[in-house]
């Protein structure tokens, strides 16, 4: 599906990336207009092929957050706000790489994921016509019952049905440590497999506004992905230039994840 001579590349932009997650509503545009002019350089060089996914933060995470300590739970009212809220945040994400010249074709989550997982019919059309298919963390009703899908949940799925050769994560830190990194004496993991991923600790600390369990669920999608057979890249999304490089392979410091080789 990617043509001939190219690879396809799945990378998530986190939203501790694109917004400073304890603070409502909140965009880091700067770093978003640095970011899409990244990407736009990296596609200007590749034949390579990327589809993007981008995390809640403070968007999707605090109205999430909201309706759950209010009702306790997710329903058509939590539906209908939480997709309206990170439509808002995807669309400010696809201007941002069209205004860099990005093809960005937003594709609501939330339109294309049913019982089975994800639809992936409308992501490989945008892709085979030259189109850079954007995804978001949403809000969505398989089966008529609303539950809340990860970023990251959303990048597994892909990597599962797409022939991706690596995804690619970007969160606030330089990737994955051996402990949460606010830890005195955590220590950057800069290769793993994927089985000494298990080990990692992640803390019970938990943003204010989080309802998809930050780094403990983000390492579960991690594995599976590895496991799959891509190569996986966390990494510091706040770093200037960190995206271009990430992409191109070129980055330090940063985690990198390969498959056992196991099959
Ligand atoms: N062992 C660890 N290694 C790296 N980060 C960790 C670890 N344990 C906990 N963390 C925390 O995980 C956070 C990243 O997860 P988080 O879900 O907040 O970001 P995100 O996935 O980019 O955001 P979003 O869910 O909005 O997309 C980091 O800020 C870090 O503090
Ligand atoms: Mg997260």
């Amino acid at each position: 599906m990617p043509g001939s001579g190219s690879r396809l590349k799945l990378l998530k932009i986190g939203g501790s990336v694109l917004s400073d997650k304890t603070r409502p509503f909140h965009v880091r545009y700067a770093r978003l207009r640095g970011i899409a002019a990244e990407i736009s350089r990296y596609l200007s060089e590749t034949r390579d092929k990327l589809v993007v996914v981008h995390g809640g933060g403070s968007f999707g995470h605090f109205t999430a957050h909201t309706h759950l300590e209010e009702k306790g739970g997710y329903d058509a009212e939590a539906l209908a706000q939480i997709s309206l809220a990170m439509n808002e945040l995807g669309l400010l994400v696809a201007d941002f790489l069209q205004s860099e010249g990005v093809p960005a074709v937003l594709i609501p989550t939330h339109a294309v994921w049913t019982a089975e997982g994800i639809l992936v019919g409308p992501v490989v059309d945008v892709l085979e016509a030259g189109g850079v298919p954007v995804l978001y963390g949403d809000i969505a009703a398989p089966g008529g019952a609303p539950v809340i899908i990860s970023g990251d949940t959303v990048m597994e799925q892909l990597a599962e049905k797409l022939p991706a050769s690596e995804a690619l994560f970007a969160t606030d830190v330089d990737g994955i440590y051996d402990r949460d990194p606010s830890e005195p004496g955590a220590v950057l993991v800069e290769r793993a497999t994927p089985s000494q991923l298990l080990g990692v600790e992640t803390g019970r600390r938990r943003g204010k506004f989080e309802v998809t369990g930050e780094m403990a669920s983000k390492l579960g999608s991690i594995v599976r992905i590895a496991r799959m057979g891509l190569r996986v890249t966390v990494f510091n999304g706040l770093r200037p230039a960190s995206f271009y490089k990430a992409l191109k392979g070129e980055l330090t410091p940063c985690t990198i994840v390969e498959p056992e080789g196991e099959g």
